[in-house]
């Protein structure tokens, strides 16, 4: 008689074949105002409307939440993004997709990630628009206070900006629409996480 008194940990195969689906992050990384939130958006309501398990993880709310304590010098974004990998970790964990929409400049900070979440679960989006067309958008004015020098340290002005070297995919929201984006990654995506042989 065994006198473990802990439960034996839950085979992944359990959660995997309960919710159909392979765990993954899908880890979208570009400027600011290159589009990475309302993929990000479009993305889970489509996986959502086809019966995926899916959460997203936005700059946004992670900032004013988990991360608020958190600036934008080099150790705060490695931080941000540490944190970020861990909380997309445990939700593919529990089987859940994860979509995580940050700038995550840094090459060596998305390596981390990606060695926290597994790199067979980590599946990197470069948003590939371009400087030129995301300070002509500029939706929240921050190019603008960022070049008159109000805003230090803003990732494309004044940080840099490392962009992905192999990513799973490549999206331009400045040469192509919205919808073909949100098609490609959900093809993309939906190839990812399928189970072999399971007919959608
Ligand atoms: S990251 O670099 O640490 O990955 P994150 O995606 O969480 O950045 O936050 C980026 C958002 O914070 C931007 O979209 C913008 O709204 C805001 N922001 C405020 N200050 C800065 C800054 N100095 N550099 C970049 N983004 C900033």
């Amino acid at each position: 008689m065994t006198t473990n008194t802990h439960a034996a940990p839950i085979p992944a195969d359990q959660r995997r074949d309960l919710l159909g689906q392979r765990p993954a992050t899908v880890w979208l990384t570009g400027l600011s105002g290159a589009g990475k939130s309302t993929l990000a958006e479009r993305l889970e309501t489509r996986l959502l409307a086809s019966g995926r398990a899916c959460y997203r993880l936005d700059g946004d709310e992670i900032r004013t939440g988990l991360n608020k304590d958190l600036g934008f010098s080099p150790a705060d974004r490695h931080e941000n993004i540490r944190r970020i990998a861990e909380v997309a970790r445990l939700l593919n964990e529990a089987g859940v997709i994860a979509i995580t929409a940050f700038i995550s400049p840094y090459r060596a900070d998305r390596a981390m990630a990606r060695e926290i979440i597994g790199p067979d679960r980590f599946l990197e989006v470069y948003l590939s628009t371009s400087l030129a067309v995301c300070e002509g958008r500029d939706v929240k004015g921050l190019y603008r206070r960022a070049r008159s020098g109000q805003l230090p340290e803003f990732t494309g002005v004044s940080a840099p900006y490392e962009p992905p070297e192999s990513p799973r995919l490549a999206l331009d929201t400045g040469a192509e629409s919205i919808e073909t984006s949100v098609e490609r990654l959900a093809r993309s995506v939906e190839a990812a996480v399928m189970l072999a042989g399971a007919a959608r």
